[in-house]
């Protein structure tokens, strides 16, 4: 690399450059796909019809690739993180379960990508550390006609187009409704211990807050509508009841680099489901680092970077969380948070306690963690 250029700089700055994200197969011997993500796939002529991608010299994946006859380009949608992770990621069996059919020139054409682009190999060109592949198209077609997956400062996510603003989530609307059954006995539990109450609803990844009541005027109380996104440990209250399918997502929310920490998590994630709630003690400058992360992360249209970093302060606080409560011992609660039943066609929704007094004992930690109990489950009553 030139020296007069920051490695990092260069690729903090092409970073901000949107791409899509596509998978190009080819056929092996065996007659098996194999393939690779790409982010630089690009349309380059129309006639002759020429489209390109630069493989990194030293991809494996790409080694192997470039012996086939012909590749083909499946654009992935929106829906198929999952996907690329596994195919970027995997070494073996990246294939595995992917449903597929030969293209006219035998390349795999995965089911559910957007649309695939058929080639022979044009020419494969050196460009430093990468190659400039050259395809001519043979065959070409859009198979599933849905929004693309896209990359953007190291993150996934979706375009939005301006003119088609979405509904905004119905359940949010459901959530909010439930929510109100409960405001009664939510007023009076936060007026009787002088704390904040508030109600959460999950949509999507986000732990959104649906119903407050603030009687602590001390400490800072969650607004209406605060978002926050449900990153392990936040949100272990709402694996209780979740599939192991979206536990496993839950975990795979942690910040790459730190794989241990799943364990600690699902320890976090056990606790919580059997004591029936979580609870989270104080850290002043632990806390103070994650609001300052969330307030920059809502205050830059949720950029992927300022995710990053929500994700890894959120991760720092699974030490945190379910302290072994010892009776006579005292401790400072900074929330406690119980599942509220819902039925299966609502949200999972949970009732949040915080602004609570500082160096309490076990047992009035119990007490309100039964009373926060009580006020969840008159919901199935009411
Ligand atoms: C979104 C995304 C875009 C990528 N784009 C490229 C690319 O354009 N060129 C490339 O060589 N590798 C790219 N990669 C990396 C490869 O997909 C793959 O992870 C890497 O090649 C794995 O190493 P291997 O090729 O030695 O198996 C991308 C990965 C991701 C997740």
């Amino acid at each position: 690399m030139s020296e007069s250029i920051d490695p990092t700089l260069f690729r903090e700055t092409l970073g901000n450059y949107p791409t899509g994200v596509a998978v190009v197969t080819t056929l092996t011997e065996d007659g098996a796909p194999d393939g690779m993500v790409v982010g630089t796939f690009s349309s380059v002529s129309l006639d002759p019809p020429l489209v390109a991608f630069f493989p990194a010299k030293n991809s494996k994946s790409f080694e192997r690739l470039r012996n086939a006859t012909s590749f083909c380009v499946n654009v992935l949608a929106a829906d198929q993180e999952p996907l690329c992770r596994r195919i970027a990621t995997v070494w073996e069996g990246k294939f595995d379960g992917v449903q597929w059919r030969p293209g006219p020139l035998g390349s795999p054409i995965l089911d559910s990508a957007v649309s695939w682009v058929e080639c022979t190999f044009e020419e494969v060109r050196e460009a430093g550390d990468h190659y400039v592949v050259l395809g001519r198209v043979h065959a070409l077609g859009v198979q599933r006609p849905t929004l693309p997956l896209l990359f953007f400062q190291g993150g996934y996510g979706r375009f939005s187009p301006r003119s088609f603003i979405a509904a905004p989530e119905p359940e949010l609307i459901q959530a909010a409704q439930l929510a109100e059954g409960l405001r009664v006995p939510i007023e009076e539990l936060s007026a009787e211990l002088g704390v904040n109450c508030g109600v959460l609803a999950k949509v999507g990844t986000d732990a959104v807050q649906v119903l407050a009541s603030d009687r602590n005027p001390s400490t800072e109380a969650f607004a209406l509508g605060h978002r926050q996104p449900i990153i392990p440990p936040l949100g272990a209250v709402f694996m209780v009841t979740s599939t192991p399918e979206e536990v496993d997502e839950w975990l795979g929310r942690v910040p790459p680099g730190a794989p241990d920490r799943q364990e600690v998590h699902r320890a976090v994630l056990e606790k919580v489901r059997e004591r029936g709630y979580s609870l989270l003690a104080v850290d002043s400058e632990l806390l103070q680092r994650h609001g300052a992360a969330l307030t920059e992360f809502e205050q830059s249209d949720r950029l992927p970077r300022h995710e990053r970093a929500v994700r890894e302060v959120t991760a720092e606080l699974a030490d945190l969380f379910c302290p072994d409560l010892v009776p006579g011992e005292r401790y400072d609660p900074a929330s406690i948070v119980v599942l509220i039943p819902t039925t299966a066609d609502l949200p999972p929704m949970a009732l949040r306690m915080t602004g609570l007094p500082q160096s309490a004992t076990t047992e009035q930690i119990e007490s309100w963690v039964e009373r926060l109990k009580q006020v969840a489950e008159s919901v199935v009553a009411s």
